[in-house]
């Protein structure tokens, strides 16, 4: 176990328990153990660290306030978006990414960017009246949206609804190219038990160039480097 890539010696009771608990392989249970699944989910209620900016993690163990607003909120230009606010520096990578996108003609707007807390607790209320049994997966409760950051978007092409976005040339190219700008696909197929969400391939995460780079090379997910290289770290 102690050979594994994201092994947290700190750990190691958890990845015991978890594994007698479970029977999964060592890899898969440090993988869930790193990223809190041996806890219920909305059981911690740990605080975002919004001192670490671009890396702030929100989900479903790391909430943020109800009165939480992110600094260097800018208006995004509607050639690009939706009419709403982003922070400054992903719009201004956003604007980078979709104009190189459009050289290629390949037409990409943010459908969705910051969200108040107030605007995520209708979005979740909607949900719950309309689809109960499905929005856990689908919609974060107020609060623990990483929407609310100011660092995620959701991105589409207008031709088509946004729940066949994964379908578009557009997606595939985001896929391979997100990366060079700072974003990262946050909720992606295959990973949902370590997400706490549904595969989303519209919903895109700012983490910054190097960040990035690092969870597209060797296919994690956010919560998974949080937990090794962000937490870990602080640990020391
Ligand atoms: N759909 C994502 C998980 C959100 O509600 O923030
Ligand atoms: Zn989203």
């Amino acid at each position: 176990m102690k050979n594994e890539k994201y092994y947290i010696d700190n750990y190691l009771e958890r990845y015991i328990n978890y594994q007698y608990k479970t029977n999964k392989n060592n890899k898969e249970v440090i993988s869930d153990v790193n990223c809190n699944r041996d806890y219920e989910y909305y059981s911690l209620n740990n605080k975002a660290d919004k001192q670490l900016n671009n890396l702030i993690l929100v989900n479903k163990y790391y909430k943020l306030d109800k009165d939480y607003i992110p600094n260097d909120l800018v208006e995004i230009d509607k050639k690009y978006s939706v009419k709403g606010s982003i922070k400054k520096e992903v719009n201004n990578s956003f604007i980078k990414m979709c104009d190189d996108a459009l050289k290629l003609n390949l037409h990409i707007i943010n459908a969705s960017p910051y969200r108040s807390y107030e605007r995520q607790k209708k979005i979740y209320d909607n949900y719950y009246k309309e689809k109960k049994e499905l929005v856990e997966q689908v919609s974060a409760r107020p609060g623990y949206s990483e929407h609310q950051t100011g660092l995620a978007m959701d991105f589409r092409n207008l031709e088509v609804d946004i729940e066949d976005f994964g379908n578009t040339y557009e997606f595939k190219w985001l896929l391979d190219n997100a990366y060079k700008y700072g974003f990262i696909l946050r909720y992606p197929k295959g990973k949902e038990n370590l997400t706490g969400y549904n595969y989303e391939p519209w919903h895109y995460r700012y983490v910054g160039y190097e960040v990035a780079k690092y969870i597209y090379e060797n296919d994690i997910t956010f919560d998974e480097y949080y937990a090794y290289f962000i937490e870990n770290k602080k640990r020391g």
